[in-house]
């Protein structure tokens, strides 16, 4: 193969650029696919993987401790932050070499090397990378996105003198922080929070609007709030932060300038779209509020020009990656298929887990629809009240009414990440409520909870 010429050139190497070249390679089209870094992109490197060894330490650690109740007495637990973050390095390992293989196996030309794009010539896209140019009739972009840091007094000081952090930082630190503050209480300040807590640090969370989890349901994310507060974690909700000095972040609530002291503090205010430096420009490719456009064939404004994963700002989330690819690389293929992001499904991996997926109450309103809402604790599950000798867990569904099709599931406890993806299909399938009933569901699992609720409205 002349190794300066594919069918399909992609940038990025996370799950969107990955997935894309071996769904793109098995469609029987040449793929070249440029990662500057390590492949597996920032969810395999410095996201999702990571952070979940980091989050099951904390629940073995858990467990260990609070064993009693189940019969199970430990002495001495301790969490081991070394060992920790060592298993970490070995996990990451491993994910990684396993993308190197699936790569090699379909013949994927990798170059290790930062892209930009030359210019489109003759209906050819040209990219320059390692001193070369690479061409090909189709280009994805897939170069995924980095944490945002906001304009505020005295941060950039803090980050350049390591007393703040950023999600991709913080992965990697070797003692634990005696107070560690977090800044924005979305899905990564949350499981960072949950981590470090039980790792041993005193966490505040400041978060600029009134609840946390972002678009988690009001009443889950209420929940979720009161279980971290109990696990010692302190919260400051409606909370601007205007400055950072060594050993304090100063924010605002309700014009009251407030100060808390912090040994270290992690900067989890939101995600932005890696489009500097790709060469953008010279094939004037449409972007809105920083992200690049597309239509749902994951089409930009310029034909062949393809943008997946959080790159294009739509759903940031690697699982949404993956389809996207899919979708993209079907289009070129000419089989029929369309990105719906209606039943994308979202999860905390705390403990308890937090997992939704479609409407909330508040979207549902918002939009005008009519509809019935089905609470459920987590209790009405034989195997809940098995394993769960303290906490509590709530399911929250919502029905379209009149049809009574599922539009949105809400859960907060144990195994809500693995179940989940079954309510999604529920509510992308819009099989109606006769239908879901007639569905078994294996006994005894937390999953019933679903089942029992179709009965109850
Ligand atoms: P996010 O956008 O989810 O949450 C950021 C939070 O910071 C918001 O609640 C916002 O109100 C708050 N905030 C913004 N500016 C602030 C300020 N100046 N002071 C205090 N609070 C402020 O962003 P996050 O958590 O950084 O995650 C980025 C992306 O990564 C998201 O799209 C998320 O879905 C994705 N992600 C998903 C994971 C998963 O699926 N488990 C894990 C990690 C990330």
């Amino acid at each position: 193969m002349d190794k300066t010429h594919s069918d399909v050139l992609i940038i990025g190497g996370g799950p969107a650029g990955y997935s894309a070249a071996e769904r793109a390679a098995r469609g029987g089209l040449t793929v070249t696919l440029f990662e500057k870094g390590t492949p597996g992109g920032v969810c395999l490197n410095e996201g999702c993987i990571p952070t979940k060894t980091l989050l099951h330490a904390a629940k073995v650690y858990d467990y260990a401790l609070n064993g009693g109740a189940y019969g199970v007495f430990a002495d001495n637990v301790r969490l081991d932050h070394g060992t920790v973050l060592a298993r970490k390095e070995k996990v990451v390992k491993t994910l990684v070499s396993g993308v190197e293989s699936k790569m090699k196996a379909r013949k994927i030309n990798v170059v290790k090397s930062a892209a930009v794009i030359e210019g489109k010539d003759g209906g050819f896209f040209s990219v320059g990378a390692d001193g070369r140019s690479y061409t090909g009739q189709y280009l994805l972009l897939a170069a995924g996105s980095e944490p945002l840091i906001p304009p505020i007094t005295g941060l950039k000081d803090a980050l350049e003198a390591g007393y703040a952090v950023t999600s991709r930082e913080i992965l990697d630190l070797q003692t634990i922080p005696k107070k560690l503050t977090v800044i924005g209480a979305g899905i990564i300040g949350l499981e960072m929070a949950a981590y470090f807590a039980a790792a041993g640090s005193r966490v505040t969370v400041i978060e600029a609007t009134g609840k946390i989890a972002g678009y988690t349901d009001a009443e889950i994310s209420d929940l979720f709030m009161t279980d971290m507060i109990k696990k010692g974690i302190t919260f400051h909700l409606n909370g601007k932060v205007t400055e950072f000095s060594p050993g304090i972040v100063t924010y605002e609530t309700d014009g009251i300038s407030n100060n808390v002291e912090t040994d270290l503090s992690l900067i989890s205010v939101g995600r932005r779209p890696l489009i500097a430096r790709l060469g953008l420009e010279t094939l004037g490719v449409h972007t809105e509020r920083g992200a690049i456009t597309t239509d749902n064939h994951l089409r930009t404004n310029v034909a062949n020009l393809y943008a997946i994963g959080d790159i294009n700002g739509k759903s940031m989330l690697a699982h949404t990656a993956y389809r996207e690819a899919e979708v993209a690389v079907n289009h070129i293929l000419h089989k029929k298929d369309t990105m719906r992001y209606d039943a994308v499904p979202s999860v905390i991996y705390t403990s308890p887990e937090v997992a939704y997926a479609g409407e909330t109450e508040e979207s549902a309103r918002e939009k005008g629809l009519a509809y019935i809402v089905k609470k459920l604790s987590m209790s009405y599950s034989g195997r809940f009240v098995a394993e769960n000798d303290k906490a509590d867990g709530l399911c929250k569904l919502l029905f379209e009414k009149g049809t009574e099709r599922l539009i949105g599931a809400h859960l907060i406890g144990p195994y809500a990440s693995e179940m989940i993806y079954g309510a999604s299909i529920m509510i992308e399938s819009r099989w109606p409520i006769g239908d879901l009933r007639e569905l078994i569901f294996p006994h005894p699992t937390v999953s019933e909870i679903i089942r029992e609720a179709f009965f109850q409205i």
